[in-house]
């Protein structure tokens, strides 16, 4: 299938590690331009370093903390000074930490809420007046099947799920209009360095180890293994490109059947 994304370009958060690294490797493979961002600028180089290698991409990174006010418009800004216009947005920087509902902190919450939900709030904001100059654009959001059936272990990761949700259908219906399609992946448990820590506080709150509670997960997903990070990542760049037509304000399951609800 053709894709149409040379040339593309795309911004990528969270792009030196895991699913967002994933995700610029098979944008890049299909020839999109990107600029990937994130806090470790020596993480951020090697991907860079990689994807120049690997598929002569060219490739700018943005060492930042989504976290702070203002990291949405720096981003945007970084985008447009190197490639003067923005095509796609992958919204892939998150973490929460998990644990039992009664031991878990304010900050914590905090924290879940400010880097993922409003990372993504952040980038989104600020690139929208680009994308409605352009009339076009697609974001994809990396979201995660806690937001539809909570994990009670790891309730402020599927709080943020879900209020991600809510702004990915929203924000279809909002800039629809415009040419900008918002759609989201919500992958099941998937190896990367971020499962491997839920997995251990988890596994804490569970009194288990987490080999023991990776098994568990297995036993519940249909096809008997984890999702391995480029399996989310083709999905991310169909849903990034125009072969996905007019699937707009969707949330696509890439979970190997593991989400039981019909919605
Ligand atoms: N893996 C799974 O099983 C799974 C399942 C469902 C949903 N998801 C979601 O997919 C997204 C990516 O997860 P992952 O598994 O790929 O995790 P990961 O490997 O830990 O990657 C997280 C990314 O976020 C970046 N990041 C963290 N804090 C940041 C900050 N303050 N400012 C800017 N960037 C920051 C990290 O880079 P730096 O540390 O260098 O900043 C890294 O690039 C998350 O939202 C996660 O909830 C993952």
């Amino acid at each position: 299938m053709e894709l149409n994304l040379k040339d593309k370009i795309a911004i990528v958060s969270g792009g030196n590690k895991g699913l967002g690294a994933a995700s610029a490797e098979a944008l890049a493979k299909e020839g999109a331009k990107l600029l990937l961002t994130a806090r470790n600028e020596t993480d951020l180089n090697s991907v860079k370093t990689e994807l120049q290698e690997n598929y002569g991409a060219d490739v700018g990174v943005l060492p930042l903390d989504i976290t702070e006010d203002g990291a949405g418009e720096k981003i945007v800004e970084a985008a447009l000074e190197k490639f003067k216009r923005i095509d796609v947005i992958i919204n892939a920087a998150g973490a929460a930490r998990g644990g039992l509902f009664w031991e878990i902190d304010d900050q914590t919450w905090r924290d879940a809420f400010e880097l993922k939900f409003m990372g993504a709030v952040r980038l989104i904001r600020a690139a929208i007046p680009q994308l409605r100059t352009q009339k076009s654009g697609r974001i994809v959001n990396i979201i995660g099947m806690f937001g539809r059936e909570p994990a009670n272990r790891a309730l402020p990761a599927s709080a943020v799920n879900a209020a991600f949700m809510a702004i990915n259908k929203g924000l279809s219906q909002e800039l629809g209009p415009d040419g900008i399609f918002v759609n989201a992946v919500d992958p099941g448990p998937t190896r990367s360095e971020r499962i491997m820590r839920l997995f251990e506080d988890m596994a804490k709150a569970n009194n288990t180890t987490p080999e023991n509670l990776e098994n568990d997960f297995r036993a519940r997903i249909p096809i008997g293994r984890l999702g391995e990070v480029d399996e989310v990542a083709r999905i991310v760049a169909f849903l990034a490109s125009e072969a996905s037509g007019n699937v707009n304000g969707t949330v696509l399951a890439v979970d190997g059947g593991m989400t039981r609800g019909l919605f």
